[in-house]
């Protein structure tokens, strides 16, 4: 099942060593809201490094639609001139957000606190997903949302005429709610408070205080105290989208199974609230030397030297640790397979809420290609069989889900036999440049 196009299969072979560098795109997370702070300023905001992938691209026809003016100048490089907070005027149009729970969940929250109403759909794989987490905070600034049965879109949202600033406690780690009740509390006056009990990615915060937002956060017993002060005038910024650690995972994680394999990627975030990953790969036993540590685009970045490392042994991955590397436990159970004994992680519920229920479609694929694995609810435990110990030989669905189709070419690159995904074809959401660039560095994958 495809989102809304043809499905288009894709499969992966064993490669020999990758080797060269490998420049990924750049950040989902901070394009889609490099695009949204940009429609909330008054005037012309400048960014480099866009992610070109459809789910940014549908956030810039989003913010079209509201009134923003977006134009692409080149290669990564757009533009954005503002309606400045409040000004969004009501879309003509439903608004699709195609597969991306980011772009419609922070849209929902910047037209929450604004008198004009919006409706919303999405792919079938976003028509899935509970909508309810945004709209039920959204709804203490006085907006109002219609929805299907379970909180899912196609939503109209009322936005409030008379907004009120709001203190609300997040009841999951998600970066997506905490951004769109700080999004809201933007048009709403006073001070909105959003307390966050563990911390998820920072970059509203970090990108709201750079486009002139008045943003302090507390570190208290009870959290992440985040307050806003509402009703700014905010200034137009320059942005250079920092790469994304989340798709730089995939050669990264590919490069430590393929057997020889040596390769740098370049520029990987070392946010702390990002990096999960690579701490993980890190205990594991991976070779991975983080070089030129700097700061690029406000993000601390450090260049990734990444060997073929045969001999890594799985472990508990601290629970604690899943919003920093909530998306990467896809791939870290592929790099599992590959490693010696068993690797535990638990607390990770909110994979079954994404662009799929990744437990299940990791579960049930890399059971297909001979892997033994556990589950229930809140856990996903892999058994390693060892760097040469993969069977594959399987055809994995993908669920509309980037990251599971991805998850699985990294697999069959090193396992012993092919492994074949349905549908290749949401790759393109994120990482639209993912097969010629793996295959730049050797890897044997093929569409069709
Ligand atoms: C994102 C937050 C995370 C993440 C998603 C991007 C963001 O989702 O999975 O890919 O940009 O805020 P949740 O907020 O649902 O955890």
């Amino acid at each position: 099942m495809s989102g809304h196009g043809e499905a288009q299969p894709m499969k992966s072979r064993k490669s020999g060593p990758l080797r060269g560098v490998a420049e990924v795109p750049g950040d989902k997370s901070i394009s889609h809201r490099s695009l949204i702070f940009g429609a909330m300023a008054v005037g012309e905001t400048r960014i480099t490094g866009l992610l070109e992938g459809q789910d940014v691209l549908d956030t810039a026809a989003a913010m079209r639609a509201f009134g923003a003016t977006v134009t692409r100048q080149g290669e990564g490089a757009w533009t954005v001139n503002g309606v400045g907070v409040g000004g969004f005027r009501e879309p003509e149009d439903v608004i699709d957000c195609g597969n991306s729970g980011t772009g419609v969940r922070l849209i929902m929250g910047t037209m929450a606190t604004t008198p004009i109403s919006a409706t919303f759909t999405g792919d079938a794989s976003l028509r899935k997903r509970p909508m309810g987490r945004v709209t039920d905070p959204l709804s203490l600034f006085g907006a109002r949302a219609y929805g299907r049965q379970g909180g899912r879109l196609p939503m109209t949202v009322v936005g409030a005429a008379n907004p009120v600033p709001v203190r609300y406690a997040l009841p999951v780690a998600s970066a997506q709610v905490k951004s769109a009740v700080l999004l809201a509390g933007l048009n709403a006056p006073g001070e909105t408070v959003v307390i966050e009990r563990e911390p998820t990615r920072d970059h509203s915060e970090r990108m709201l205080i750079g486009f002139g937002a008045q943003l302090s956060v507390e570190k208290t017993g009870e959290g992440h105290v985040i307050t806003l002060t509402g009703q700014p005038e905010l200034r137009p910024q320059t942005v250079a989208v920092p790469r994304d650690p989340s798709s730089a995972a995939f050669p990264v994680c590919a490069a430590l199974i393929v057997e020889g394999s040596d390769i740098l990627v370049p520029g990987v975030s070392q946010n702390l609230t990002r990096n999960g990953l690579y701490l993980t790969l890190v205990e594991m036993g991976a070779e991975i030397e983080f070089q030129n540590p700097r700061e690029e685009g406000g993000e601390p970045v450090a260049d990734l030297r990444v060997r073929f490392s045969g001999n890594m042994q799985g472990i508990e991955v601290p629970p604690e640790r899943a919003p920093s590397m909530i998306d990467e436990y896809p791939v870290l159970s592929v790099v599992a397979a590959f490693s010696h004994g068993r690797t535990v992680m638990r607390g990770v519920k909110e994979l079954r809420v994404k662009e799929s229920d990744r437990i299940d479609a990791m579960a049930r694929g890399l059971e297909a290609c001979g892997v033994r694995i556990e589950e229930d609810e809140d856990t996903l435990i892999v058994h390693g069989m060892g760097p040469s110990g993969v069977p594959g030989g399987a055809t994995c669905a993908t669920h509309i889900d980037h990251r599971i189709a991805m998850s699985f070419l990294v697999c069959g690159l090193a396992a012993k036999a092919e492994v074949a995904v349905d549908d290749g074809s949401p790759i393109q959401t994120s990482f639209p440049v993912f097969l010629p660039l793996m295959n730049g560095l050797g890897a044997s994958l093929t569409a069709g």
